[in-house]
């Protein structure tokens, strides 16, 4: 196993728009073992591989506060969502920002397992957050774009101003 690279918000890379994945081999299995790892150590509750830079439809959640309950979602898909719910939610591509979305508070959804077995679900509270926050990743969608302008030019700035700090 290894721990990947994070990407961080604004790197371009972010909003790249993941493939489905038709192969549920040993480099998928990787990929999984990895991005679960590299999640763990952040340490974090969700991590889509986009944030990874891989551009599959692959997410890994655990929501425990034991780490022992991983959800692997592969070619995540939602068959229904009701309520709406507001969560203060971070990124690991966001390190240090939280910030309120509104989100469905209920979903149904669908995924294959890194065995490509389909495996259906519902949640609510944290686990659907997160399961949507993630799905947002693999369309190249970071949470801060939910919210104002004026916002999401502050967070670009800080970021864009930490990334020259770094480089000089
Ligand atoms: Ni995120």
């Amino acid at each position: 196993m290894a721990i990947l690279t994070i990407l961080t918000y604004p790197d371009a890379r972010l909003h790249k728009f993941a493939a489905p994945v038709t192969e549920f081999d040993a480099d998928l299995k990787k990929l999984v073992d990895d991005m679960a790892q590299t999640m763990y150590a952040a340490p974090g509750v969700g991590l889509a591989a986009t944030q990874v830079d891989v551009h599959k439809r692959v997410i890994v959640i655990d929501t425990s506060e034991t780490h022992d309950d991983l959800v692997v979602l592969v070619n995540p898909r939602i068959l229904k969502a009701n309520g709406r719910h507001v969560y203060e939610e971070g990124c690991l591509s966001v390190p240090g920002i939280y910030e309120e979305v509104e989100r469905a508070e209920h979903i149904d959804f669908e995924a294959e397992d890194v065995a490509g077995n389909t495996i259906r679900r519902s949640a609510t509270g944290l686990l659907a957050v997160c399961v949507q926050h993630e799905m947002d990743h693999l369309k190249g969608k970071v949470f801060v774009e939910y919210l104002s302008r004026l916002k999401q030019t502050r967070i670009r700035a800080k970021f864009e101003k930490e990334a020259r700090k770094k480089a000089a």
